[in-house]
């Protein structure tokens, strides 16, 4: 039991030098991957999250806080580690989800941020990271996005993070707080050290997906094979988590010594189908039964970035993408976390 928070996690090694960061969604598959970094980088990530799941591994103090009802809580966590910046990953983020809930979107997505940001900005914090999202993109067409591109989001996830971009811009005019927002395109892989990596209550995600569908005999299915794409299925830029977790650092770090409201696109480049994901799949874990189905609502055909823009600000290039390290590092967690059933 961790002292500091009443939870069953594994104890954590806290950095007394260490500058603390606030770091919302900190327990989820992206937030979870930067808090280590953050710590391995001398940084404090004091973790706010509504659910740690048992056996977490953690990387500073926890604490079980629900967002927005509770932000009032943020006071006391604040002013305890002299925190003046925050990595915002708390949030709903999946599209199939949006589409049929866009109520639940965007009370999570964008009132839960605009309390969050409030309560920064009233308890003195000038630095705010953010999770934004290909998905602001829309339906680009067979394009590799860049950031200046206008955005037309096809569903209300994409809408939401689109408007939370908004509101930062707004929020530096008006009370002078310098964010970053990082568009990710499809985060994907896991820790190599396999501590931790993607686990949720709900899959949608097509590897996680895929690799069950392999490990227990179930059919898969690919959702559309007639999009204006080179093989028929959907087309995808998929990124390292770890790669992500970096580009939140060199972002923070970058908001700090500027006043900024940027975004940046966070991902390979470089595109794969869901057909080519799938094979890719089947060479770590064996064949598996694929079926084809009707296209899924809120798919844009393709999506793909142009990454020249953080690479020349941020200085950053994604270094552990390649398809086969995104999936090889997701079958070893998938089979940690799976020892059981497997063996
Ligand atoms: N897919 C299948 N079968 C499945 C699951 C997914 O064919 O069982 C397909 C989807 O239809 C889509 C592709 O695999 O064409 C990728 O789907 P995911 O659900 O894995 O990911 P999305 O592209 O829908 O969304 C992800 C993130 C979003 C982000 C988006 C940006 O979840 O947060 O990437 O590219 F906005």
């Amino acid at each position: 039991m961790d002292p500091t928070t009443g939870h069953p996690y594994q104890k954590t090694n806290i950095n007394p030098l260490g500058k603390a960061v606030l770091v919302t969604g900190g327990a989820g598959y992206v937030g979870s991957h930067t808090c280590k970094l953050l710590a391995k980088n001398g940084f404090v990530p004091v973790t706010v999250d509504r659910h740690f799941r048992e056996g977490l591994v953690s990387y500073g103090p926890n604490f079980n806080l629900n967002l927005p009802q509770e932000v009032n809580r943020l006071d006391e966590i604040i002013s305890r580690y002299n925190i003046t910046s925050c990595i915002h990953f708390a949030g709903s983020t999946s599209v199939p989800e949006s589409v049929a809930d866009p109520s639940g979107y965007y009370k999570n997505n964008l009132i839960g941020t605009i309390s969050l940001l409030d309560k920064l900005i009233e308890c003195g914090v000038t630095t705010f990271v953010y999770s934004s999202s290909a998905a602001t993109y829309g339906d680009p067409g067979l394009n590799k996005c860049k950031e200046s591109d206008v955005c037309r989001p096809i569903n209300s996830y994409g809408a939401t993070k689109l408007m939370m971009e908004q509101v930062c811009r707004d929020y530096k005019t008006a009370y002078g707080l310098s964010s970053v927002g990082l568009r990710y395109f499809n985060a994907a892989g896991a820790d190599p050290e396999c501590e931790i990596g993607e686990l949720r209550d709900k899959e949608t995600h097509i590897i996680p997906l895929a690799i069950n569908a392999a490990r227990q005999g179930k059919t898969f299915k690919i959702f559309g094979e007639k999009y204006n794409t080179p093989d028929g299925t959907c087309v995808r830029d998929y990124v390292h988590v770890m790669d992500l977790a970096d580009a939140h650092i060199k972002a923070l770090n970058y908001a700090t010594l500027n006043q900024v409201a940027e975004v940046f696109n966070l991902g390979s480049g470089a595109p794969a189908s869901n057909k080519e994901m799938i094979e890719t799949v089947q060479k770590y874990t064996g064949k598996m039964n694929i079926e084809m189905h009707d296209n899924r609502p809120g798919d844009p055909a393709y999506l793909v970035a142009d990454i020249t823009k953080v690479k020349q600000i941020l200085d950053w290039q994604p270094t552990q993408s390649s398809i086969d390290n995104v999936v090889s590092t997701a079958v070893q967690w998938y089979n940690k976390v799976h020892k059981k059933e497997i063996q």
